[in-house]
């Protein structure tokens, strides 16, 4: 089984991390392909909890070669900040490999961010501030600045010059911000080129290579499908492909040898950020699963949005992404509750929704048509197999796979790496 994808299927935070850490041991290859350090993945091995926010999971697992493929943009000083704090708690990172066309994240394109939310006000997007949609833009409009230009001086200086041009303009004129000077840019990125040099590789060919040798490649999403750029709540999404078709564009191996897509989807459903939200509870039962579920953000520590299930939205990410299989995680944190409502299609202006509305305005006045599950009150943190999970947990469980439209492979029931009933094999 080669290739694997792993893709969130609601707005992020859905426990990628723990599903990719899971596989991590039997994989050889993990692979980022979208995105930047707008992602928070936080993995729980023993006493030990890592946050990592740009690098991919699979850095935790020896004998596992980490890519950071093309489709990424780099904030080179969280790259070296993130792999120093690992290397001070004894981690070998020496095996990652990094995109030599992967773009840079540039200190403008982080200020940028900033200030032109703070002009949005109410529109605003809700971004991390890391500079990522910028930079996307910048790629896409021809201007970025990537790794490989870290390695000739003269055209670095060039295309800083060429990038900075426009940008200056609008960061003094619009923004009435200082302009950023091409020479601190440039001096601030060379700084970083030696040590970056032994981890810059071809990553497509390196990747197709170990496919061709059988190897195992997991490629591991950023973000997830409502975030995608292309089919999530647009225009209140990440500026990447954060679906499974991104993770060929964004790591430069082809669809023919993609084998399986895995979705991770939560027991109920989480956003930070602005956007629609059809089963956001403002409510204590929403407090309740923030608290219990600790819906903070790894990466903004911004209290999370919280909801019930949304098979509409798991219907959808198994339709975008041609999931084989989903993980359900979190499932612990529905415990303790009388009735466990799953939201089975959406009510707009009294017609029925069965799959996502295509027009953003009945999105954002859908209302969620709920079916009620009896709950549990058991705890299932020790539960390795189905027959473990209390009968009502086992129901909601059922219930949710006939709903979202493929199986589910494995059920998270606690935070621990171990914490995981395996329902069919993942590999
Ligand atoms: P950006 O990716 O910083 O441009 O932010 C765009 C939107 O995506 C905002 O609503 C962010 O909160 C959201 N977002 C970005 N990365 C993540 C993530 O890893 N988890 C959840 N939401 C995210």
């Amino acid at each position: 089984m080669p290739a694997v994808v792993i893709v969130g299927a609601q707005w992020g935070d859905e426990g990628k991390g723990k599903a990719t850490d899971l596989l991590g041991s039997r994989v050889d290859h993990v692979v980022k392909f979208n995105g930047g350090n707008n992602a928070g993945h936080t993995v729980v091995i023993g006493d030990q909890k890592y946050a990592l926010h740009l690098l991919p999971s699979g850095i935790l697992t020896p004998g596992c070669t980490p890519v950071i493929g093309n489709g990424v943009v780099v904030d080179l000083a969280v790259l070296f900040e993130e792999l120093d704090a690992l290397t001070a708690r004894g981690l070998d990172v020496s095996a990652l490999k990094i995109s030599a066309n992967a773009h840079v994240i540039a200190d403008y394109n982080r200020i940028l961010d900033k200030v032109t939310e703070r002009f949005l006000g109410s529109r605003r997007i809700g971004t991390t501030g890391r500079g990522i949609g910028p930079t996307y833009a910048d790629k896409m409009n021809r201007v970025g600045i990537r790794i490989q230009d870290l390695f000739d001086e003269k055209i670095l200086a060039q295309k800083v010059e060429g990038a900075l041009e426009l940008k200056n303009q609008i960061l003094t004129k619009i923004y009435n911000r200082r302009a950023v000077t091409v020479e601190a840019t440039v001096e601030e990125l060379l700084s970083y080129a030696d040590r970056l040099a032994p981890m810059v590789a071809d990553t497509g060919l390196l990747l197709n290579q170990a496919l061709d040798r059988g190897e195992t490649v997991l490629l591991e999403a950023g973000q997830a499908t409502l975030l995608d750029v292309d089919h999530g709540t647009y225009p209140f999404v990440t500026s990447s492909s954060a679906t499974s078709g991104g993770a060929c564009t964004g790591s430069g191996i082809p669809p023919t040898r993609i084998d399986r897509v895995i979705s991770i989807v939560k027991a109920y459903t989480t956003r930070v950020g602005e956007g629609p939200f059809p089963t956001e509870l403002h409510d204590d039962f929403g407090e309740n699963l923030r608290k219990v579920g600790m819906e903070y953000g790894t990466t903004t520590g911004r209290p999370r949005r919280c909801g019930w299930y949304d098979s509409v939205i798991a219907r959808y990410a198994a339709r975008v992404n041609g999931v084989t299989d989903f993980v359900l995680t979190k499932l612990d944190v529905l415990t303790g509750l009388e009735k466990v409502p799953v939201c089975v299609a959406y009510d707009v202006d009294g017609v029925r929704h069965d799959e996502m509305p295509v027009n953003q305005t009945d999105i954002h006045h859908a209302v969620p048509i709920y079916e009620e599950l009896p709950g549990w009150w058991e705890d299932i943190s020790g539960a390795r197999s189905l027959d473990d999970l209390p009968p009502n947990a086992q129901k909601y469980v059922a219930a949710v796979e006939e709903l979202s439209g493929a199986r589910i492979s494995a059920i998270g029931v606690g935070p621990e790496r171990d914490e995981t009933v395996v329902v069919h094999d993942l590999l």
